[in-house]
């Protein structure tokens, strides 16, 4: 199992209550599984990604990621584990707006003290089309920009699982039809996992699974008849 959650809760305090937001939610995916995770707004997919990746500690139950247990791990150790083993693709993308497109790319390589960093970069933001922008910054790009950008980044660290969060959400049907055929591109090519949040339930018929949260729980877990895999 790449990525095993059992029972996961999360409870946040807000304003002297409690407010469950995941309730015992449990699944587990095999290295090179294709999932999405999908439900109404509000319904806890982000914080549910988040807890899988490492981002966030669960209030209850526990999160085993390539075999490593999350939950007793400190905020370094969460990090070590995620510069080696995940790639995120965040709904807001959280590019640090103080670098340019190519040095967002290039320091995930650099953290791993990877040789060629900058050349490794350029080839990522080539194949998501935007090799002439890498000088610009987030700020300078539109939305969808962004987001090429964001999934180069997460590419960059070959992760053996990757997160998307919406990896389609701000884009054109053409550029959302790139997006998609380079992320199953990865998930055949390198064996990445793919776990994806999307509203687009053309995309989710795509994946082997689908997993559909409401209120926080899971009301629905399913294997999609993937007749084409991408
Ligand atoms: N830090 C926080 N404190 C309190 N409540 C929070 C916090 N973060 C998220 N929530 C609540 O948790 C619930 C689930 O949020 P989450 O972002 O996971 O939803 P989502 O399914 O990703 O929605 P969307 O489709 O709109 O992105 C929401 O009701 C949200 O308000
Ligand atoms: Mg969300």
């Amino acid at each position: 199992m790449i990525l095993q959650v059992d029972n996961l809760t999360k409870t946040y305090a807000s304003g002297g209550r409690e407010l469950t937001v995941l309730h015992a939610v449990s699944f587990g995916l095999q290295a090179g599984d294709t999932f999405a995770i999908v439900g109404p707004s509000g319904s806890g997919k982000t914080t549910l990604l988040g807890l899988c990746a490492g981002l966030d500690r669960a209030s209850a139950g526990s999160v085993h990621l390539n075999g490593i247990q999350l939950d007793n791990l400190n905020e370094d150790q969460r990090a070590a584990v995620r510069n080696q083993h995940v790639g995120f693709i965040f709904q807001n993308f959280q590019l640090l707006p103080t670098l340019t497109a190519l040095e967002n790319v290039q320091v995930p390589l650099e953290l791993r003290g990877e040789k060629g960093a900058a050349k490794t970069a350029q080839a990522l933001l080539e194949r998501v089309g935007l090799g002439q922008r890498g000088h610009h910054y987030p700020a300078q790009l539109s939305g969808g920009e962004q987001q090429r950008v964001s999934l180069a980044r997460a590419f960059a660290n070959r992760p053996a699982i990757l997160f998307a969060d919406e990896p389609t959400g701000n884009l054109d049907p053409d550029t959302s039809a790139t997006v998609v055929s380079l992320l199953f591109e990865l998930n055949r090519e390198a064996g990445t996992t793919l776990v994806l949040v999307t509203h687009d339930l053309e995309l989710a018929a795509k994946t082997q699974r689908v997993l559909k949260l409401r209120g926080g729980k899971v009301v629905e877990d399913y294997r999609s008849a993937v007749v084409e895999k991408y």
